[in-house]
């Protein structure tokens, strides 16, 4: 099944959503560091989900570069290629393909990149293939995240407005069901540990090895954020957990007896971070996804 991602794990529209939260504009100058990347480069983002990064990328670099966006899932792709159009950016081209087996010809890319993927696919096979259509003195940077260490707040102040013990216990089965079936497709199975990519990069003969490293803070209470975007994270946030529940109600084998109750309490949630907002009243829920990031050049 190639579109397994968008239907079994997260849309397109909820993925694109948090990653604009992460891929923040004030974060360009440590992605474009990392990545090593410079106006006029022909830049290939692999697994490249809903395109948010690759039109960030666009606009980081002034729209001065060649970039292309490959994806197996049809849905991904659809989405990424219409957000481009109706953002009004030219130099995307979203491909539906495997990063396994790259439809792009030997030594004609400046950079590869790519978000939260190789966790998700056998490492040295994904290398392999994005040297192979690196040219020579091109790079391959790899984006790694690790969800155990992000630094996530635990806010006390307002109880309601988080996850109840019910809660907690009603989103169990579902979130057993989605271990079991994640990793059954393959889904971070491939996660690596950090010493060991830089590693497999120097293995596999690639030269000017770097390891660095970008933080990406999502902070709903911050000053600077005007009430509609805050009241916007509500809404999406609410989409996303709505979301996540009928993706796994849906893989379930027999229907779910609470699941009437677990839709209101998630409602119920963020009506009360809703109010908060409206009310001005913070809460400090923010949670900092950390990135390692893996640059490598090919001889
Ligand atoms: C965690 S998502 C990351 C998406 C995007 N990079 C982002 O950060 O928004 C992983 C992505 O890898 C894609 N993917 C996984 N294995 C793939 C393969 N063999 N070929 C092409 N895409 C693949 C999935 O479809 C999904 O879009």
């Amino acid at each position: 099944m190639d579109n397994y991602w968008s239907t079994l794990v997260q849309g397109p529209k909820t993925l694109d959503y948090t990653r604009e939260l992460r891929f923040n504009d004030e974060r360009r100058g440590c992605f474009i560091k990392a990545l090593g990347l410079q106006p006029g480069m022909s830049i290939v983002d692999l697994g490249c989900g809903p395109g948010t990064l690759t039109r960030k990328i666009s606009k980081w670099l002034s729209h001065d570069a060649t970039l292309m966006g490959i994806d197996r899932d049809s849905a991904f792709i659809e989405y990424a290629s219409k957000e481009a159009q109706k953002q009004g950016i030219n130099n995307i081209t979203y491909i539906q393909g495997d990063i396994l087996k790259i439809p792009l010809p030997s030594d004609s890319v400046d950079a590869c990149i790519s978000h939260t993927v190789i966790e998700h696919v056998p490492n040295r096979e994904f290398l392999l293939e994005q040297q192979r259509i690196c040219k020579s003195g091109g790079t391959v940077s790899v984006m790694s995240s690790r969800p155990e260490k992000s630094i996530v707040s635990t806010p006390i102040s307002a109880p309601d407005a988080q996850m109840s013990v019910r809660e907690q216990e009603l989103w169990k089965p579902i979130h057993e069901i989605w271990s079991k079936k994640d990793s059954s497709r393959g889904i971070g199975s491939y996660a690596i540990e950090p010493s060991l990519l830089p590693m497999l990069f120097e293995e596999l003969g690639f030269i000017h090895i770097e390891v660095d490293a970008i933080t990406l803070p999502v902070v709903l209470d911050n000053s600077s954020t005007p009430i509609e975007q805050k009241l916007r994270m509500v809404e999406m946030d609410r989409q996303q957990a709505i979301e996540g529940l009928e993706i796994g109600l849906n893989q379930l084998d027999e229907e779910y007896e609470h699941a009437g109750e677990i839709r209101l309490l998630i409602h119920q949630r963020y009506d009360k971070r809703r109010d908060l907002v409206i009310g001005q009243k913070r809460v400090w829920d923010y949670q900092i996804y950390m990135l390692f990031v893996v640059r490598g050049m090919k001889p």
